[in-house]
């Protein structure tokens, strides 16, 4: 075969380029076997992050310790060795455990991104070279930067671990009439050495309280974590079963002992009950507070007193949503019992969420257990960075008595920031319809006032209008604020025995017709403001029976005076003026609520508190606008 000159000279230089090669091959070729040998001896552990953990922990230990859970063969066969759980940050990990024994976990720190597992590969590779000298630079790992090499010191250096639990079920009495005790509590353990169950010694031990546990350690290392349920006596049956997380961010299942409660009991009736938060935000911002009120950022349970049910698992979600009576959950129980959304009612007019209950029985005492459901489905984001589900504390209310003459009413169109009891009767019609009776009066008597105030120098310049530092809407507020609590009084039970109350109707029958005896009328009959409701069309209409009513603060006639012109002729007398005792009472601060006023929540009418009580009343004296109203 003949080449052609051109192709002579490539084959030439072909020659010639890979001569060098060769000899390059020969003489250099052990270290690339090396190399090559080193890259396929650990194939499968470089894909592991857990790896780095295994190794210092092994260092640790020393060379003659060969734990059978090492990371090594976790990270080669891909899952914890046998009996032990591996956890995932931030993820709940459910787990049934019988009495007497232990259930397993184990959680490795997470690297924080992507990045950080490639930097760990590299890493390990150094230490394959030189094992000493790297624990050197783990100390100083405070300062770093972003290189790369101080990344991974960074993963290394000890983090913040949160573990928490749950106890979803717990034995069960057998007899529960004649059991008085709770099951025991679960017991967390906790260690950083793969021995912990060997040594006690070296655990830390964490009792569960109310079926919660929250237990936080700072560490480089894996935390070993075991669940253990305790030997039942004979007069329980069944087995626990919880649900524990761990995460470097925060709890993931949280409770809150310290906190002032975080619901407010506003006012209940026989068969329900009105529950809200505080102010979900205090700022004015309409944009902020239009996102907020397009929430539903709590949950709630509730509770019969006498109902041993949830006992033992009072701070647990999941123990709460599975025997709590009322669980406004997503897969709640007896939903259809409690309606819950926004209100905007109340002092400032800040966003909370309320909680409606209805169904409840009468004359009975309720716990009420706010919550927040970070794995709802519109919280998901939550929950992977840690905020699973939190308890807070628990709010006591009761309902009120079975004579059924006091009910709730809420969302009145005119009167809107009344949320309360007020008198009434089955036999009236519902709630709706006493809301409209007692909404509809006080909105006419609002419709004269408006015709006064239209003929007052509102519109005048400053100079001219009767206040500088008033004006006529806010003397209409005023008014609307004291005509809505004076036409729409505040039922209480007549049994509940506050010094402040002012018993009403006493010489009527209840609606399910039964009377006071001689001694609880004490000879009142005769005293009209024990005699009948402030305003007659109540005693006409509605024909609520005995009640008490709980008086509107004076505090609300000094503010209507102040906001209004003089030449309306508003004015407040001072205590003890005869003939309108009954008509106010001092607003006194602690000691609960001895007076009404928008937006008021409620007190204890049977807390004993009555020596308290600054018992002087202020009476409104009449004026032209007024006094239509006091006649009632
Ligand atoms: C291994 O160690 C030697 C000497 O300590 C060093 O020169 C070399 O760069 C190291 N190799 C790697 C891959 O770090
Ligand atoms: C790390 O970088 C920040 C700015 O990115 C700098 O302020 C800081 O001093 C640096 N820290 C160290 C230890 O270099
Ligand atoms: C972590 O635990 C310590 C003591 O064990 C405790 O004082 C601290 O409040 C805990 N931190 C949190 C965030 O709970
Ligand atoms: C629990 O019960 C088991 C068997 O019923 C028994 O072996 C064990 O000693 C008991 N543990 C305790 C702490 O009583
Ligand atoms: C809401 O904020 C207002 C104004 O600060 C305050 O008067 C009121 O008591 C708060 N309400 C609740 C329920 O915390
Ligand atoms: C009402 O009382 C009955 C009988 O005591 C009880 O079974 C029921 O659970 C109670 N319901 C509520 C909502 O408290
Ligand atoms: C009060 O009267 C004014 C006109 O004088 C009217 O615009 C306003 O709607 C009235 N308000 C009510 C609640 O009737
Ligand atoms: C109530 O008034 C009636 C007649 O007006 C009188 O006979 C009676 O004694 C009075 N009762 C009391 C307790 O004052
Ligand atoms: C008290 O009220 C009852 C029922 O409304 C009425 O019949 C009676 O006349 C009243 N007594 C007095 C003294 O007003
Ligand atoms: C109020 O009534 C309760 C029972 O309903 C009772 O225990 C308490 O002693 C009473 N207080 C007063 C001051 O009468």
């Amino acid at each position: 075969m003949q080449f052609s000159p051109l192709q002579s000279r490539l084959v030439a230089s072909l020659v010639a380029s890979c001569l060098p090669l060769l000899l390059y091959l020969t003489l250099f070729s052990p270290n690339f076997a090396l190399a090559a040998e080193l890259e396929q001896a650990f194939p499968a552990v470089f894909d592991h992050v857990d790896l780095l953990a295994g190794t210092a922990e092994r260092g640790a230990v020393g060379p003659t310790y060969e734990p059978e859970f090492s990371a090594f063969d976790r990270s080669i066969i891909g899952r914890a060795p046998e009996g032990v759980t591996s956890l995932t940050n931030n993820e709940a990990m459910p787990m049934n455990v019988d009495v007497g024994t232990t259930q397993r976990f184990v959680f490795s720190l997470p690297a924080v991104s992507g990045r950080e597992v490639e930097e760990a590969r590299l890493e390990l590779r150094a230490e394959q070279n030189t094992s000493g000298e790297r624990n050197a630079g783990a100390g100083a790992g405070a300062g770093e930067n972003e290189t790369e090499g101080h990344d991974v010191v960074k993963r290394q250096a000890p983090r913040r671990v949160y573990i928490s639990a749950n106890t979803c079920e717990q034995p069960q009495p057998i007899d529960p009439s004649k059991t008085t005790s709770d099951p025991p509590q679960l017991t967390l353990y906790v260690s950083t050495s793969a021995e912990n169950y060997a040594d006690p010694a070296s655990q830390t031990l964490v009792e569960f309280k109310e079926g919660a546990v929250m237990f936080n350690l700072t560490t480089d290392q894996d935390v070993y974590i075991g669940i253990h349920a305790p030997n039942i006596t004979d007069a329980f049956s069944g087995i626990y079963n919880f649900r524990v997380a761990a995460s470097t961010d925060r709890f993931y299942f949280s409770y809150d002992e310290k906190d002032d409660a975080d619901l407010i009991w506003v006012d209940s009736d026989s068969q329900g009950a009105l529950l809200m938060t505080h102010n979900l935000t205090d700022k004015a911002d309409p944009v902020e507070q239009a996102r907020i009120m397009s929430t539903q950022p709590y949950v709630l349970f509730a509770h019969n007193k006498k109902d041993r049910g949830i006992n033992g698992i009072k701070y647990s979600f999941c123990g709460l949503e599975a025997h709590a009576l009322i669980a406004a959950t997503k897969n709640g129980r007896q939903v259809d019992l409690v309606k819950t959304g926004m209100t905007q009612r109340g002092p400032g007019n800040f966003p909370k969420q309320q909680f409606f209950f209805s169904g409840l029985n009468s004359s009975s005492e309720y716990i009420g257990i706010l919550a927040r459901d970070g794995e709802a489905p519109g919280e998901k984001r939550q929950a992977a960075l840690g905020g699973g589900r939190q308890i807070y504390r628990a709010t006591s209310f009761s309902t009120k008595s079975d004579h059924g003459n006091c009910a709730l009413v809420v969302d009145l169109p005119f009167c809107d920031q009344i949320a309360y009891s007020v008198p009434s009767n089955p036999y009236f019609g519902n709630s709706a319809q006493l809301a409209q009776f007692y909404d509809n009066y006080a909105s006419e008597m609002y419709a004269n006032f408006n015709k006064s105030l239209s003929q007052v120098a509102c519109e005048a310049p400053p100079s001219q209008r009767y206040s500088l530092a008033r004006d006529c809407a806010d003397c209409a507020a005023a008014y609307k604020d004291w005509l809505c609590l004076v036409t729409i009084p505040r039922c209480e039970d007549f049994s509940a025995n506050a010094t402040w109350l002012q018993a009403r109707a006493i010489s009527q029958p209840f609606p399910d017709g039964e009377v006071l005896g001689e001694a609880e009328l004490a000879g009142l009959q005769n005293t009209t403001r024990y005699n009948s409701s402030r305003n007659p069309l109540i005693d006409a209409f509605v024909r609520p029976g005995p009640y008490k009513e709980l008086l509107p603060c004076d505090s609300l006639c000094y503010s209507l005076v102040q906001s209004c012109p003089a030449q309306m002729g508003f004015g407040c007398p001072l205590p003890g003026e005869v003939g309108f005792e009954g008509n106010y009472v001092k607003h006194t601060f602690g000691g609960g609520l001895n007076c009404n006023y928008p937006g008021s929540a409620h007190f204890r009418s049977w807390g004993g508190r009555g020596t308290v009580v600054d018992w002087r009343v202020l009476v409104l004296v009449l004026g032209a606008v007024v006094g239509s109203v006091s006649r009632m």
